[in-house]
């Protein structure tokens, strides 16, 4: 008997959930009309040509009313509240993040120490750090519960770093000839908020207390707040309020002067919100410094902000309110199959797994009792059932493994229907059993 393939690897939405009519009607507002107000403006431009170093200031001001206003509901005059030029478009992410480790360490001379990734991680990162310079120099620190992380092994290592003896390097071999570059001594890679892989969310104390270490030690702590707004534990018709981010704790809590760059960068994405395909982020920063720093490098000026034409569609999705109504959408989809998941989890899986709830993101982060193999079981699976599971080993950072494959697979529920989702945990669920049964683990 052959099976269709269940594929809850896949960490993107199904086809049916891509708003194609959407961003057709808005390619069309934009690109219909001969001329537009803002072609000949600099800060903004034609959308089919060139544009801005920082992208067009109409979409920033958009994202600005967005995230204030609509999102984190932020009071007027609040020192939370992101403005136009604290943004750096960009497209999207995974190039986001390449750039911000780029224009900000410098491992190669030694002057960036090391970089500290929260583990289990999202996989694809390990290569940005690695494509940067940061081979061997990448320490993984445990979540602690599901709303922490490993703070004494962080400032152990971090201490350990200081007392070391340092190579003399200097900053000089990167800085350009127009803009001092702040690089800083250490990185930190983490998702606050519906990690991937793990689904936790960070705490408030937590991400304070990141704040005020990354502080002392010089320190950038790169968050990616690409799953935030997908929160199912709020009615889908109104945008949910997440967690306030790192860059809001350390801008509202910063001494803003000239010559502050902060220590965290939201590098955030519309590819979870809106449409992968369009390749379209943003970077925000403290204050207008580190966001310019971004925009200003080599690629970027030669050429201008890299999604110049996606980046009004998002904008006018936006404006419309079609990327507000699309989230709503997504929400609602996700979080009917993320409770289908839970129930299925529930009834099939092996007594003693663990699985905390899904309260919004994509993944479910499940564990089984440790005499059980993940690799093992997810390799019969696809094998017999062509049913596909991301076990741990995916999700680790590379050079300071934790075994997570022993144990441990990723769920994601934005590719599968419900129907695929049951009939795959139920597959799941028998493979479990006969693991135990050959290997005599009392169930
Ligand atoms: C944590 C995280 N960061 C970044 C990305 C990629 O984002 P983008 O499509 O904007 O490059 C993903 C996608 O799976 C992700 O899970």
């Amino acid at each position: 008997m052959t099976y269709r393939e269940i594929n809850f690897f896949k960490g993107h939405p199904s086809s049916r959930l891509l708003p194609r009519e959407a961003v057709i009607q808005a390619t069309a507002a934009i690109l219909g009309p001969e001329t537009r107000e803002y072609d000949k403006d600099p800060y903004n431009r034609h959308p089919l040509t060139y544009g801005s170093d920082e992208g067009a200031l109409w979409v920033r001001e958009q994202i600005c009313t967005f995230l204030n206003d609509q999102v984190f509901k932020f009071k007027n005059g609040a020192r939370s509240r992101t403005q136009a030029d604290y943004l750096n478009l960009n497209s999207g992410a995974s190039y986001g993040m390449l750039n911000i480790l780029l224009q900000t360490t410098l491992p190669h001379n030694g002057y960036t120490r090391q970089a500290f990734i929260i583990t289990p991680t999202y996989f694809l990162i390990n290569d940005c750090f690695t494509d940067a310079g940061f081979k061997g120099k990448m320490t993984a620190i445990n979540e602690q519960g599901h709303n922490s992380i490993d703070f004494e092994s962080l400032v152990s290592a971090l201490d350990q770093h200081e007392a070391e003896p340092q190579p003399h390097s200097t900053t000089e071999i990167i800085q350009g000839p127009k803009l001092t570059k702040k690089v800083y001594k250490y990185v930190m890679y983490c998702i606050p908020t519906f990690a991937n892989p793990s689904g936790n969310t960070y705490s408030l104390e937590t991400r304070r207390r990141l704040v005020e270490i990354a502080r002392k030690y010089d320190m950038l702590i790169i968050t990616d707040d690409v799953y935030d707004i997908l929160d199912y534990t709020t009615p889908s018709d109104e945008l949910p309020s997440p967690p306030l981010r790192m860059v809001h704790i350390d801008r509202s809590t910063a001494s803003l002067g000239e010559d502050s760059f902060g220590n965290t960068i939201s590098n955030a994405t519309f590819s979870k919100l809106i449409a992968p395909g369009l390749r379209f982020g943003y970077h925000e920063s403290i204050n207008a410094n580190l966001a310019r720093q971004l925009s200003k490098g080599g690629a970027n000026v030669s050429g201008g902000t890299p999604s110049q034409l996606n980046s009004m569609i998002v904008g006018e999705l936006l404006r419309s309110g079609a990327a507000q109504r699309c989230i709503a959408h997504l929400r609602s989809v996700y979080s009917e199959r993320a409770s289908i998941l839970t129930s299925a989890l529930k009834k099939y899986m092996p007594l003693g797994t663990e699985m905390p709830p899904l309260k919004g993101g994509y993944f479910a982060w499940i564990t089984l009792p440790p005499a059980y193999n993940a690799m093992e079981i997810s390799t019969i699976l696809a094998k017999k059932f062509n049913v596909i599971l991301a076990d741990g080993s995916n999700f680790e950072v590379i050079g300071d493994e934790k075994n997570w494959g022993q144990s441990s697979f990723r769920l994601s529920v934005s590719f599968l229907e419900v129907d695929e989702i049951e009939r795959g945990i139920e597959l799941f669920g028998a493979v479990c059993k006969s693991h135990a049964i050959t290997n005599n683990i009392v169930m």
